[in-house]
């Protein structure tokens, strides 16, 4: 049987129910979502001036748990995926949002480019490294100028406390399959840097994990994630990052 790729693995209508319960209200996915998304909001702030004159691209949108923080500053939003079942709830997400099923690592240009910002979320951990990079030039090349911005993340940064404890559980039991992917920071700035980014500023959250929300109070786990998000020193162990880079000028793209 041939194993399916990250652009496949979203086409089923079970696949995207599956997903959007992710985002349900009790979840800690949810929770790290409530700090990233004023996490957004707030780099939108600081690096796209004069958002209300311009319009925003949500690349790989998925369910569309992203357009309606982008349309809070823009008055044009697009979002683009190539799952239909997903863009189909992403509809109900943000009625307001046009949407395109397109594959932009194609070097596909969206009829509504070019656009002051591209917001890309929960893509780069699991894509393959081939869809990465090509997704992140098609993103390159619907994007604006040197002044717009590209907004992405990666929700299994190394290093964080999350890859040292999945370390030490595999030399204690070594019988243990953990699945622990990671891609780490060093790996971003590389990846971005060879497709023509530069990383101006960034953030992260994702301290406790899942285990540790399910086994304690979600008050305390809820409070200690927030205050970690803001600290300085905890910056470089948490597992989420989310990165606001520009297109450099003069790129060396590869
Ligand atoms: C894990 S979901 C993330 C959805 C959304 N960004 C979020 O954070 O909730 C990843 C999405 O990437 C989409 N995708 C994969 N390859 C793609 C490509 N080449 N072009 C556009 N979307 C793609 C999948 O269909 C899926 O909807």
């Amino acid at each position: 049987m041939t194993k399916q790729t990250y652009r496949q693995a979203f086409s089923s209508h079970d696949a995207a129910a599956a997903y959007a319960k992710r985002y349900t209200n009790s979840t800690y996915d949810n929770l790290l979502w409530d700090i990233e998304r004023e996490q957004l909001r707030e780099l939108i702030r600081s690096h796209c001036a004069e958002s209300s004159r311009h319009r925003a691209l949500d690349f790989a949108t998925g369910t569309g748990r992203v357009l309606p923080v982008i349309s809070e500053f823009f008055p044009s939003v697009v979002g683009v995926d190539v799952a239909q079942p997903m863009l189909d709830i992403a509809k109900a997400s943000c009625p307001t949002a046009t949407l395109h099923q397109a594959d932009l690592s194609t070097g596909a240009l969206l009829p509504e480019a070019p656009f002051q910002l591209v917001t890309a979320f929960r893509f780069l951990f699991n894509a393959e490294e081939e869809l990465r990079a090509s997704a992140l030039r098609g993103i390159r090349a619907n994007l604006a100028d040197e002044g717009s911005v590209l907004i992405i993340n990666n929700h299994g940064s190394t290093p964080s406390i999350r890859s040292v404890s999945h370390a030490a559980w595999t030399m204690v039991r070594p019988f243990l399959k953990l699945n622990h992917n990671r891609l780490s920071h060093r790996a971003v700035m590389r990846l971005l840097k060879d497709s023509g980014f530069e990383i101006v500023e960034w953030r992260s959250t994702g301290l406790a994990g899942e285990k540790l929300w399910r086994l304690l109070p979600s008050a305390i786990v809820a409070r200690v994630e927030r205050k970690a998000s803001r600290s300085r020193a905890m910056k470089w162990v948490l597992l989420n990052r989310l990165y606001a880079c520009r297109p450099l000028t003069n790129p060396s793209v590869r």
